[in-house]
C-alpha cells in the first residue's frame, strides 16, 4: 500500500513536469505568438500527423532545472508520428523560448532525433522557426563535432542516403536556422511570418551597413520568386503543414507502419499495477518477473537457463506481437549471471531477435571471491556482447543503474535503440551511501590519520548531497542521457512502438556463431 502511494506521487510530479513544459515560453509570449497568427508548436506537430495516431514525443524535460527554468524542452519539440501512415521523425523549433534559438540541449536534442531517424531510415520533418545559436552560449553550441554543424552534416547524409528533409519555415530564421529549410529537399514558406536570411536585418548593418528589413531580405515571396531557395510559398501555417502532408505522400515509395509477425495479446496483469508493484526504495528486493509479466504479450515469459545465474532474469517473449529477448536484474550480477546474459545475447543475435535490457542494477560483484572467480573476466563477456549484437537494443531503467552494471545492461555508451527511465530510477557510479564512504575513505589515507575529523564529515554531506543530486532521473533527463522518463504504466505501448521501426529492417544473414558460455 505504501509502495503505491509514494510510487504514484513520482508519477504525479512527472505528469505535473510534463504539463508545465506545455505552456511554452509563458502565458505573454504565447499570447504574441498567437497574435502574429502563429500556432504552438505542439500544435502544429497535431495537425501535421495522423487524426488519432500516437505520437512519441522525445526527451520533453530536456533541459529541466537548468536556465532558472527559462528554456522548457530546450525550446525544441522532437519526436516519432506518423504522416500518411508513415513513421516520420519531427523536429519542431519552439518560437516562443528564446526566439527558438539554440542552447546546448537544443542541439543534442535535434543531433538525437536525426540519430534516430537515420538508424530506422524515417523521414524528417522540420517545423523551422529558429533564431540560430542562442549568442550568449555559442561557446557550448557552435564549434564542436557534436554542435550546431552536426545537424546540417546530418541532414545532408541522409538526403544522400534517401531518407527525405523536408521543412516548413513559420518564422524568421536565422544563420543556423536559415540552413535547415536550405538543406532540405523539399521546402515550404509561410507568407508574412516566414522568414530564410543567413544574416537577418541587424547582422546586415553590422557587416556591411546595409539598412533593410526582414521581409525585403528574406520573406517568402522573395525567395519562391527571386532567389529560389524555397519551393513552396503558402498563406498560412495551416497551409504549410497541408503542404507538408502532400510532399509526403510524393514520396513516392511510403514506409508503412510495419506489422507484427504474431497477433499481440494483452500482459497477464494490469500495467498500472506496476506502480504499486515495484518499491520505491531501491534497496527493497522484489520479483522483476511481476514487471515483466505487465509488459509482455499474455504475461508469457520462455526464460532462458531460470535454474542458473539466478541474479539476471533471461527469456523469450513478445511485445504488442513482437518477438523479444528480456535481460532482467533480480539482484547483483555474478559471474554466472553474467556469462548467462551474453549467451543468450548471443543466441538473440544469430536468430535475429531484438534484446529488451530492464535495468535494476548496483553493479557486478565485488570481494576477493567474485575477483578471484574472474568476475572482471565474465563482467567483460557480457559487455563485450552487448557491444557487438546485431540486433536492436532496447533499455529501460527501472532501478538503479550503477556503475559498471550500466554497460553491461546496456547503458547509453552501448547505443541502445532508444532508452528510458521510470521516475524511480536513479544513475550514477555508485550509490550516495557508497560515494560518501569511498571518497571519506580516500581522504583518510591521503591524510594519512592527520586528519580533521571535522572536514571529513563535510566532504562526507558533500558527497552524498552531490551525487543525490547528479543521479536523479530529472537531472539525467535535463542533460538528454536518455530519450524520457515515462510512466511505468506506458512502457509496453512505448516498446511497441520503438519495435515496430526496427521490425522490417534487413537482417544481417552473416554467420555469428554461439559460446556456450
Ligand atoms: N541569440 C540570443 N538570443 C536570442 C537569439 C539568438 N540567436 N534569438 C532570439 N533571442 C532572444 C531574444 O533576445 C529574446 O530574448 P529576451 O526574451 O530575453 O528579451 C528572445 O530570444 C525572444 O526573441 P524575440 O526577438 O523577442 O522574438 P521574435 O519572435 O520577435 O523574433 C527571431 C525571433 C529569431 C527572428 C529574432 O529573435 C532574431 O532575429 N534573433 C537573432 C537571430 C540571429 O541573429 N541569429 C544569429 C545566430 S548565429
Amino acid at each position: 500500500m505504501m509502495t503505491a502511494s509514494r510510487f504514484e506521487a513520482l508519477v504525479e510530479t512527472l505528469r505535473s513536469r510534463h504539463s508545465t513544459i506545455l505552456q511554452g515560453g509563458g502565458e505573454a509570449l504565447v499570447k504574441r505568438h498567437r497574435a502574429r497568427g502563429k500556432i504552438p508548436v505542439r500544435d502544429r506537430v497535431d495537425l501535421l500527423l495522423d487524426a488519432g495516431s500516437p505520437f512519441l514525443e522525445l526527451s520533453p524535460l530536456a533541459a529541466h532545472g537548468l536556465y532558472g527554468g527559462e528554456l522548457p524542452s530546450a525550446g525544441i519539440v522532437t519526436g516519432i508520428g506518423i504522416v500518411h501512415d508513415t513513421p516520420c521523425i519531427v523536429i519542431a523549433n519552439d518560437a516562443t523560448v528564446k526566439g527558438g534559438s539554440f542552447f546546448a540541449e537544443t542541439v543534442r536534442k535535434h543531433l538525437r532525433a536525426q540519430e534516430i531517424a537515420e538508424e530506422h531510415r524515417l523521414p524528417c520533418i522540420y517545423l523551422v522557426d529558429c533564431g540560430g545559436a542562442f549568442l550568449p552560449e555559442q561557446d557550448r553550441v557552435f564549434p564542436d563535432r557534436d554542435h550546431f554543424g552536426g545537424t546540417f552534416y546530418n541532414q545532408c547524409r541522409m538526403s544522400a542516403a534517401g531518407i527525405p528533409q523536408i521543412s516548413a519555415v513559420f518564422g524568421g530564421c536565422t544563420a543556423g536556422g536559415a540552413y535547415i529549410p536550405a538543406l532540405s529537399d523539399e521546402s515550404v514558406m509561410v507568407r508574412g511570418t516566414g522568414r530564410i536570411h543567413l544574416g537577418g536585418p541587424p547582422i546586415v548593418k553590422a557587416a556591411i551597413n546595409e539598412i533593410v528589413d526582414g521581409e525585403t531580405l528574406g520573406g517568402a515571396d522573395m525567395h519562391a520568386t527571386v532567389s529560389g531557395v524555397t519551393d513552396h510559398v503558402v498563406d498560412n501555417e495551416t497551409a504549410a503543414i497541408g503542404r507538408l502532408r502532400e510532399i509526403v505522400l510524393g514520396f513516392g515509395t511510403l514506409r508503412r507502419v510495419a506489422q507484427p509477425p504474431f497477433t499481440p495479446m494483452p500482459p497477464a496483469g494490469d500495467p498500472e499495477e506496476l506502480a504499486s508493484l515495484v518499491p520505491v526504495d531501491l534497496k527493497k528486493p522484489y520479483d522483476v518477473r511481476a514487471v515483466i509479466s505487465r509488459i509482455v504479450d499474455g504475461g508469457e515469459l520462455h526464460e532462458f537457463k531460470p535454474a542458473y545465474g539466478a541474479s539476471l532474469v533471461t527469456g523469450f517473449a513478445r511485445i504488442h506481437g513482437f518477438p523479444i529477448g528480456i535481460l532482467a536484474n533480480n539482484g547483483v550480477l555474478f559471474s554466472e549471471s553474467s556469462v548467462k546474459g551474453a549467451h543468450f545475447i548471443e543466441l538473440c543475435d544469430q536468430r535475429h531477435i531484438p534484446l529488451l535490457f530492464l535495468q535494476n542494477i548496483t553493479g557486478f560483484m565485488v570481494g576477493t571471491e567474485a575477483e578471484r572467480a574472474g568476475i572482471a573476466k565474465h563482467s567483460a563477456k557480457l559487455v563485450y556482447a552487448v557491444s557487438n549484437a546485431r540486433v536492436p537494443k532496447y533499455t529501460v531503467l527501472i532501478g538503479g543503474s550503477y556503475g559498471a552494471g550500466n554497460y553491461g545492461m546496456c547503458g547509453r555508451g552501448f547505443r541502445p535503440r532508444f532508452l528510458f527511465t521510470w521516475p524511480n530510477s536513479r544513475i550514477a557510479t555508485m550509490s550516495s551511501d557508497v560515494a560518501a564512504t569511498v571518497v571519506t575513505e580516500l581522504r583518510r589515507q591521503s591524510l594519512k590519520g592527520s586528519g580533521d575529523e571535522a572536514a571529513i564529515a563535510e566532504l562526507d554531506r558533500r558527497t552524498r548531497e552531490q551525487f543525490e543530486e547528479q543521479s536523479d532521473p530529472y537531472y539525467a533527463t535535463a542533460r538528454l542521457w536518455d530519450d524520457g522518463i515515462i510512466e511505468p504504466a506506458q512502457t509496453r505501448d512505448v516498446l511497441g512502438l520503438c519495435l515496430s521501426l526496427s521490425a522490417d529492417e534487413p537482417r544481417d544473414q552473416s554467420a555469428r556463431p554461439v559460446y556456450r558460455m
